[in-house]
């Protein structure tokens, strides 16, 4: 087993083990791909203010999300199709999420469904939600969702239509993948993981197959994004989904000020700064980057999470240093699944959680709840110089 110390460890396994049809669906962005890259390359842009003599005995990396405890602030966010990546894949990324004490989101996309989850974990999760048309899928979807425990539902308010992510239609993506020679070539290759996926049942859309009505195919994203997706989404139906619920919400894919204001009228819980992972709009600014203008015009006011770009421990610290009170980590994760099931991601947040202790240790400080900018070095015009 090769050491690994770092999440690019993680990720070169990853790539070995897994087909090349999901590996390449978690590591897209749209079209040129500028925002997902930039997602990672900003972060690089700010660096951190080194103290010495400082008292660093007692640190702590504990801290609430949504009023929730958390080991550190960084939760599991949802990926569609993780148990492709790795049989059983939410149910083990659930479970180390639930061992490490962070929050783990079953996105609605998953292979694993929401009951598989909830009876292979003892604590509550969050589930994620598209906004659909079918209202009655929707109700359902919540009510699994309370009858399952979770104690969030986190909305994706930034995927009415799917953003065009080229390897995805040259490679066919689908759950299960469709049987080609090029596939089939390929996943011959990948034996510890074809093993796994011939020992579970869990091999299709576990949450939408067998409940969803009117899809055409339910195999692809592609197909059901663009039929069940509701391309006329405005706030008041995002009100009326958090009626149906009735519980938190926590809304994802805020990229603008006047959008985070939106949020917070509409009575969420906790917004995540997001722009998918740079896989919607292509030419938005990363999520670091959009941070601080929306801290500025609701920091005070909401809980302001942050997601897109994070794949290390001083990452996560930079965020908080700039005012997020949680991050997400999506890629980070898939990495570590793929490589090496459940045990890869407790390593991946091992990682993490090491690279934001030593780092916030050798900033000079001792506690993550109190982080500010005053350890970060921002160039001039980070957030921008637009028009
Ligand atoms: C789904 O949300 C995706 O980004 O593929």
């Amino acid at each position: 087993m090769p050491t690994i110390t770092n999440i690019d460890d993680l990720k070169r396994l990853y790539r070995r083990r897994t087909p090349r049809m999901f590996y390449d669906y978690a590591e897209s962005g749209s079209w040129t791909e500028q925002t997902f890259r930039e997602n990672t390359s900003d972060f690089y842009k700010i660096r951190l203010r080194q103290r010495v003599a400082v008292d660093m005995a007692g640190r702590t990396t504990k801290t609430r999300m949504i009023g929730e405890e958390v080991a550190m602030p960084v939760a599991l966010a949802p990926v569609g199709l993780t148990g492709m990546q790795c049989a059983d894949g939410e149910i083990k990324a659930a479970r180390a999420a639930e061992k490490f004490g962070v929050p783990f989101t079953l996105s609605t996309m998953s292979i694993c469904s929401i009951e598989d989850v909830a009876e292979h974990t003892t604590k509550p999760f969050w589930f994620q939600v598209y906004t659909l048309k079918d209202d009655d899928f929707m109700q359902r979807l919540f009510d699994r969702a309370h009858a399952a425990n979770c104690s969030a539902i986190v909305i994706t308010v930034d995927l009415q239509v799917l953003g065009q992510r080229h390897k995805d239609i040259k490679n066919g993506l689908s759950a299960p993948p469709k049987l080609t020679v090029k596939s089939m070539a390929d996943m011959m290759t990948k034996v510890g993981w074809g093993l796994g996926m011939l020992q579970t049942k869990r091999r299709f859309f576990g949450n939408i197959v067998g409940h969803a009505k009117g899809v055409s195919d339910p195999s692809s994203l592609s197909s059901w994004t663009a039929e069940a997706f509701d391309p006329s989404l405005d706030w008041d139906r995002i009100a009326q989904f958090r009626k149906m619920w009735g519980g938190k919400v926590i809304l994802k894919g805020i990229l603008d000020a006047e959008d985070a204001k939106m949020a917070l009228k509409v009575g969420a819980d906790a917004i995540i700064v997001s722009n998918h992972g740079g896989r919607q709009l292509d030419g938005a600014l990363s999520a670091i980057r959009a941070l601080p203008a929306i801290m500025d015009a609701v920091g005070d006011k909401i809980e302001v999470h942050l997601d897109s770009g994070i794949r290390s421990g001083q990452d996560v610290l930079k965020a908080m240093a700039m005012g997020a009170k949680g991050t997400y980590i999506g890629r980070a994760f898939v990495y570590g699944l793929g490589a090496m099931g459940e045990a890869g991601v407790t390593r991946a947040l091992e990682v993490i959680h090491k690279e934001l202790d030593i780092s916030m240790a050798l900033c000079g400080r001792r506690d993550v709840k109190t982080l500010d900018r005053d350890i970060l070095l921002i160039p001039k015009g980070f957030e921008g110089d637009w028009q």
